[in-house]
C-alpha cells in the first residue's frame, strides 16, 4: 500500500520539489507572517486565535445556509458525543463568537484584531482554490464609520505594496442597508423573471433562493443578461449612499485606486454597505486575492449586542503564487551561517566539540555526520547557500587550525582554533550574503 496526499491539499518543503511549485518553499510563507505581522503591529491590530473547529451552527448561522459554503463545501463531522462539528471555512464567525462568549466589548467598545490560520472548504480542486488553505484576516469591531472601512482598506494597500506586488485592481460596491437590499432584491427579481429560461441552470436555482447572487455569475449568457440589469447603487437609502461616497472620497485622499462594482456581492450573507474584492490579473480564474467588507448585523445575529464591523481576508496561496509570477523578493530563507566538514574519524570527534561551542555562543552551524566525500558535502553546502564552510583536516588539527571558506568568493584563510569563535563572530552579514 502507498500512502498520498488528499485532493486539494499540499506540503510546504524548505526548497520546491518542482518548478511549478517554488511558491510552496517554507521561507516564504514565513516572510508573509513576517510582513504581515510587521504591518499589523503598526495599525495597532491585535493578533487573536481561534480553534480549526467550531459547532456546525455557528457557520450555518453566521455565513447562511444557502451559500455554497456551507451547502456543499464544509467539512463537518459528529464527534463521539454525536455533536456536529465543522472545520472552520473562515475565521470571522469564529472571531465574533469569541468576542460575544467573552463579553469582550464589556471593557472595550472597539477591537481590531488580526488572525492567520488554515482553513478548509470541500471545492471543486483547481489551480487558487485548495481543501485546506491559510488566510490572514483583519476584524475592526465596533465602529460603523466610513473611515474604519478606509483605514482596512488603507492596510490592505500598504500590505500588499510592501510586498512589491503590481497589476492588482481593488473593486467596491455597496450592498446598503437591509431595507436597501429587500428593494433592490424585487427590482432585480422583476428584471430576471421574464428571463428565467435564458439564464444558466445555476442562476435560475439562484433566483428562488439568493438572486443577489447571480450578479457574480462567471456564465457569458447571464453576464450578457446582467449587462442592463438595474444597479444596486440606485437603490442605496440616504445613509447608506454618504457612507460609500465618503469612503470613496477618502480612497481618492489616500491615493489607493479603486474600481466601482456594482456587481460584487460576495459569497457570504453576512455583508451589507461596503463590500470589495482584490483581483490580480495573473491569476487565472480564482484571481481574488483578497476579499471582505462590512458586516453591521451579525453580532447581534449570533447572540451579542448591536456591534458593527468590517473585516477582510486573503489567501497565502494565491498571494505567494502571485509573487512568483511577478519575481517579487523575499527576504532569504535563514541558513546556517556555517558548515562543518570533518575529514576523518578525530576531525569528528573535534568537530563536534566546535560545533556544540559555536551554537551555544548564539550562532547558527551544522556539521556534516554522514562521512560523505568532500566534493559531495560542499555541493550540499552550495545548494543550502550556506555562506561558510570550515573544513577539519587532520594535518590542519595537528597544527591547532581549520580552514574556513567563503563559499561565494571561493576565498579561504587558515583559522587558528583559538581564535574560531572570534572569528566568526567577526563575519558582518555583507560578507555572510
Ligand atoms: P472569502 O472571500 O470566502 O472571505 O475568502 C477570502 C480569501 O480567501 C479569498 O479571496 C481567497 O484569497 C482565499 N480563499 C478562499 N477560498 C479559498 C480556497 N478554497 N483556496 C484558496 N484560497 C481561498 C472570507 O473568508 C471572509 N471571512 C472574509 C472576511 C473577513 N469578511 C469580513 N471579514
Amino acid at each position: 500500500m502507498s500512502y498520498t496526499i488528499p485532493k486539494g491539499v499540499f506540503d510546504l518543503f524548505p526548497f520546491s520539489c518542482k518548478p511549478t511549485d517554488t511558491w510552496k518553499e517554507i521561507h516564504k510563507c514565513q516572510y508573509l507572517q513576517y510582513k504581515m505581522k510587521e504591518i499589523s503591529h503598526a495599525y495597532g491590530f491585535e493578533e487573536i486565535v481561534t480553534p480549526i473547529f467550531e459547532k456546525t451552527e455557528l457557520f450555518a448561522r453566521s455565513i447562511g445556509q444557502e451559500t455554497d459554503i456551507v451547502s456543499k463545501e464544509m467539512y463537518t463531522f459528529t464527534d463521539r458525543a454525536n455533536r456536529s462539528m465543522t472545520l472552520r471555512p473562515e475565521g470571522t464567525a469564529s472571531v465574533m463568537r469569541a468576542l460575544i462568549e467573552k463579553k469582550l466589548y464589556h471593557d472595550q467598545s472597539f477591537h481590531k484584531f488580526f488572525y492567520t490560520g488554515p482553513m478548509f472548504r470541500y471545492e471543486r480542486q483547481q489551480a487558487g482554490r485548495y481543501r485546506q488553505f491559510y488566510q490572514f484576516g483583519v476584524e475592526l469591531i465596533g465602529l460603523d464609520c466610513p473611515e474604519q472601512d478606509v483605514e482596512l482598506l488603507d492596510f490592505l494597500h500598504t500590505f500588499f505594496s510592501s510586498l512589491g506586488l503590481q497589476n492588482l485592481t481593488l473593486y467596491i460596491n455597496s450592498l446598503g442597508n437591509e431595507s436597501c437590499r429587500q428593494n433592490y432584491r424585487r427590482a432585480l427579481l422583476e428584471y430576471l423573471t421574464p428571463q428565467k429560461n435564458k439564464l444558466s441552470p445555476e442562476s435560475q436555482k439562484r433566483l428562488a433562493h439568493n438572486p443577489l447572487r447571480i450578479l457574480d455569475s462567471k456564465n457569458k449568457d447571464d453576464q450578457k443578461i446582467l449587462e442592463k440589469a438595474p444597479s444596486i447603487l440606485d437603490y442605496l437609502e440616504e445613509d447608506s449612499k454618504i457612507h460609500f461616497e465618503t469612503v470613496q472620497k477618502w480612497l481618492k485622499i489616500f491615493k489607493i485606486p479603486f474600481k466601482i462594482n456594482t456587481h460584487l456581492v460576495r459569497g457570504l450573507d453576512y455583508y451589507n454597505r461596503t463590500v470589495f474584492e482584490v483581483v490580480c490579473g495573473n491569476l487565472g480564474a480564482q484571481d481574488t486575492l483578497a476579499a471582505g467588507g462590512r458586516y453591521d448585523r451579525l453580532v447581534h445575529q449570533l447572540g451579542g449586542p448591536e456591534l458593527p464591523a468590517v473585516g477582510f481576508a486573503l489567501g497565502f496561496e494565491r498571494l505567494l503564487q502571485i509573487m512568483d509570477a511577478q519575481h517579487c523578493s523575499y527576504r532569504p530563507p535563514n541558513v546556517p551561517l556555517v558548515f562543518i566538514i570533518p575529514l576523518g574519524e578525530l576531525a569528528k570527534e573535534v568537530g563536534f566539540e566546535w560545533l556544540k561551542q559555536i551554537r551555544l555562543n548564539h550562532m547558527s552551524a551544522e556539521m556534516d555526520l554522514s562521512g560523505k566525500k568532500l566534493k559531495q558535502l560542499m555541493k550540499y553546502a552550495d545548494k543550502r547557500q550556506i555562506p561558510y564552510v570550515l573544513i577539519l583536516g587532520e594535518d590542519e588539527l595537528q597544527k591547532e587550525e581549520v580552514k574556513l571558506k567563503h563559499m561565494l568568493t571561493g576565498e579561504e584563510q587558515a583559522v587558528a582554533l583559538d581564535q574560531l569563535l572570534l572569528t566568526l563572530k567577526n563575519l558582518t552579514p555583507a560578507q555572510t550574503s
